[in-house]
């Protein structure tokens, strides 16, 4: 359904397990970022009344789960860190347009967020069917349900406004680059490491 190329192997969720407070830590950055992604779309397409709408709703909603990873953090007596850097966010945002112009740039940037909803959808998924702990299971599950709505929307948006951009190839080169950096990945605990 999300056309992911390479599916994560569900040991990495053993290695998340084992860390809980990293993987906590930096799960809820990724919710702030998706946050600010929302708010980015909004400052630069004032004039799409449905896309700022749809985006002030997900932005609201990716703080909502934001502060809920945070009072798990707490609750468990954890300690919430600063800020983790994504590498695989940053290797996605190296692929993004070059040169772009701004309706590339924008249908890039909507397929960029498409792109890590999917992945961090799927993530979640395996988190909540292979760890232990039944409470977080729970709750991922909950996370790969609405993250699998927002891919929908960010790729609706993305068609909708594609004009005369092909979106469907660029979508495909965006999976196919995805489903090639991602083998390097599996290892940390971390959303997406
Ligand atoms: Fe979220
Ligand atoms: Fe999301």
């Amino acid at each position: 359904m999300l056309g992911l190329k390479l599916a994560t192997d569900p040991r990495w969720a053993n290695i998340a397990e084992q860390n809980l407070e990293e993987i906590l830590t930096d799960h809820a950055w990724c919710e702030q970022k998706a946050a600010s992604n929302a708010i980015y779309l909004i400052i630069n397409n004032a004039e799409l009344p449905d896309l700022v709408s749809t985006m002030s709703e997900i932005a609201i909603e990716e703080m909502q789960h934001f502060k809920m990873v945070h009072d798990i953090i707490l609750e468990r007596g954890y300690e919430f860190g600063r800020e983790r850097k994504d590498d695989y966010v940053n290797q996605l945002v190296k692929f993004c347009k070059k040169n772009a112009t701004r309706e590339e740039a924008f249908i890039d940037r909507l397929l960029f967020a498409a792109m890590i909803e999917a992945r961090s959808c799927e993530r979640f998924r395996v988190l909540s069917t292979n760890i232990k702990d039944e409470k977080l299971a729970k709750f991922y599950h909950e996370l790969m349900v609405s993250e699998a709505n927002h891919y929908t929307v960010f790729l609706g948006f993305a068609r909708k406004y594609a004009g005369e951009i092909d979106v469907e190839k660029r979508w495909k080169e965006w999976l196919d680059f995805e489903g090639e950096l991602i083998k390097s990945y599996g290892t940390k605990e971390t959303i997406h490491g």
